[in-house]
């Protein structure tokens, strides 16, 4: 996904501006670009490529300033290529625009400005951008702020964008629909980015940009109106996230590091919110009476690739637990189907960067149709945060790497927690459940640990199979978003085919697939339906297949029939996914080393899907 960063100080601007795109990388992008105002003159340098391509471009041909915008473009309209990088400009150079998102309506916009004699140098819907401001600029007495807004009236679709002119070359406005934008402060430094990681390094306190907002961003301060021009007083926020969890720490990867992070993520998330001896359970945001816990008669998860899964555990647990009808939905499908939702309705919205563009449009659907909306959220103040009626945060700390790791056990933890609360306080299950259930949680982030010793053994196994180029993942129950989730990591990160199912299944139609080339990892963990899925595996080496097995520790009968098997310690079912999935993580993780695969980065993902 594209990525901004822009910088207004008293120092040079492109160190700033690499340092800050070179954040944003793992976002995803395949051209890179920034453009400086030096004595009044836009500067600007832009390629398709690598941030260091740009680097080395900047080294053979400085461009200098103290005010600069920056872009990496992942492309939507347009190929990737050096015309079709951002920054673009208007006819003359005379100012520059960075954009994320994409101008539906460009299209249109594009034929009346090329009559009107607007010469465009790219295929892009952003340039559409550079050019309505020129023409509104070029109006007598109209400032640069006023051109944006009339630009910003007649476009359709979403945008963060980030401009710099000539005209008026002592700011920086930023304005925001749809994707997200925040800016930073520092003493007489000011920065724009579009997530906080990057920002980090220079400070901590940040405003966030709503949507229809506009900055206007001098050296000195921050101004920020609305469409209309209407002043908005803005608060800043402090960041508590350390700069140090957003780097890599030592690991050879994001992935690797936020996989070992998992532990003290988990406990972070549980920390404060319960209490053993009193069944307490509180979440601060939630803003969620008693009534209408009790008077809800639906749940329904909403989100797109590892949050659904979540959703799916999370459907087991509510209904287990809660009684309540629960369905899981992809946030695509939602929010275009006229779902029947109504105010006893629960929608839980899940995201970790909470600026899914589908499950914002799940979550304005559920609201449209009267239904009370929650969402679990690792980012604190993002837009799927801030468009919910309350919020239960997961404490997992910055997720870099695009495979999601981290975020998806605190998003099981939150979703654990909230279906004790609502079991408490519809009375389900007897409190001393609850109390007992609190602490089996309570447990596992030191589980957690016992898993991540077996870092080693996991790499083995994946060096014995990293050649198989499709892999069938089979679970019951709570093992089968297990399954899906594994089949994911390990498709995304690695390129290897490869399917989750459950278990029972296979028998109608993937049992076709397998022979002595197809690993299938089964999770068999001890339960309900363990004996059950000792007849899945039978099935597979039956024919020919080889199979690994998460099992319990201590477990026999899997291990026996198994090639291979990561044990992992014993939880009652309800939790089983947390923990059976980290060795699924780890062994995506090596597959994808082993093939020589970029991990925190993979080919045309992005880490934050912003763009429907
Ligand atoms: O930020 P979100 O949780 O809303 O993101 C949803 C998906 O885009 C995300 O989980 C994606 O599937 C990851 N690449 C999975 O590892």
């Amino acid at each position: 996904m594209c990525g901004i960063f822009a910088y207004i100080g008293t120092k040079e601007a492109i160190p700033f501006l690499l340092e800050g795109l070179k954040k944003l990388e793992y976002r995803g992008y395949d051209s890179a670009g920034v453009a400086t105002l030096d004595n009044g003159r836009i500067f600007s340098s832009k390629h398709a490529g690598k941030i260091v391509e740009l680097e080395t471009e900047l080294q053979k041909r400085p461009i200098g300033g103290k005010i600069g915008i920056g872009h990496t473009r992942w492309a939507t309209h347009g190929r990737p290529s050096d015309e079709n990088s951002h920054p673009h400009c208007d006819c003359k150079g005379e100012l520059a625009v960075v954009h994320n998102g994409i101008i539906e309506n460009y299209l249109q916009i594009r034929r009346d400005l090329a009559e009107e004699g607007h010469h465009f140098a790219s295929t892009t819907d952003t340039e559409v951008l550079a050019h309505l401001i020129e023409k509104f600029l070029k109006k007598r007495g109209t400032s640069l702020e006023e051109a944006i807004r009339s630009t910003l009236k007649i476009i359709e679709g979403s945008y963060a964008i980030a401009v710099i002119a000539q005209k008026e070359p002592n700011k920086i406005i930023a304005a925001r629909k749809g994707s997200p934008l925040i800016i930073g402060l520092k003493e007489g430094e000011f920065f724009v980015s579009s997530d906080i990681p990057a920002m980090l390094k220079y400070t901590s306190q940040i405003i966030y940009l709503n949507d229809l907002e506009i900055a206007t961003i001098t050296g000195y301060d921050v101004k920020v109106q609305s469409l209309k021009g209407d002043k908005i007083k803005k608060e800043s926020v402090l960041i508590s996230w350390d700069p140090e969890s957003a780097e890599k720490g030592g690991y050879s990867h994001f992935m690797l590091k936020e996989i070992h992070e998992q532990p003290k993520a988990i406990r972070d998330t549980i920390a404060g919110r319960v209490k053993i001896e009193s069944s307490f359970i509180h979440f601060d945001e939630l803003n969620f009476t008693e009534e209408e816990a009790r008077k809800i008669n639906r749940i329904v998860f909403t989100a797109c690739g590892t949050s659904w899964h979540a959703g799916l555990v999370g459907e087991y647990l509510m209904e287990q637990y809660v009684k309540i009808p629960t369905e899981v939905e992809y946030a695509a499908e939602f929010r275009y189907r006229h779902p029947i939702v109504d105010e006893n309705t629960l929608v839980i919205a899940i995201s970790q960067s909470g600026e899914t563009a589908d499950t914002v449009g799940a979550i304005w659907e559920a609201k449209a149709q009267g239904a009370k909306v929650i969402s679990i959220c690792n980012v604190v103040g993002s837009t799927i945060a801030r468009e919910s009626h309350g919020v239960i945060y997961t404490y997992a700390g910055p997720e870099i790497g695009v495979a999601s790791t981290k975020a998806f056990t605190t998003q099981l933890t939150i979703i654990y927690l909230f279906a004790l609360y609502l079991a408490k306080k519809r009375k389900s299950i007897p409190i001393s459940e609850v109390k007992k259930m609190i602490g089996d949680l309570i447990e596992i982030p030191d589980k957690m640990e016992r898993i991540l010793l077996k870092e080693k053994e996991i790499e083995k196994i994946a060096k014995k199979y990293y050649k198989s180029n499709n892999a069938l993942f089979l679970g019951r129950g709570k093992g089968f978003p297990v399954a899906l989730e594994g089949a994911l990591k390990l498709k995304e990160i690695s390129y290897v085919h490869a399917e989750g199912y459950p278990a029972a299944e296979m028998k109608h139609g993937p049992i076709a697939l397998i022979d002595k080339n197809m690993p299938v990892i089964v999770l068999a963990l001890q339960g309900r339906r363990y004996e059950k899925v000792l007849g899945n595996i039978e099935e597979v080496k039956a024919r020919g297949g080889m199979v690994i097995s998460i099992v319990s520790e201590g477990d026999k009968d899997a291990t026996e029939k198994a090639d291979d098997i990561i044990a992992v310690p014993s939880t009652t079912e309800a939790l089983s996914s947390i923990l059976s999935v980290i060795p699924l993580q780890l062994f995506a993780y090596y597959i994808a080393v082993k093939r020589g695969c970029h991990v925190d980065q993979p080919r045309n993902l992005a880490k934050s899907v912003t763009v429907e």
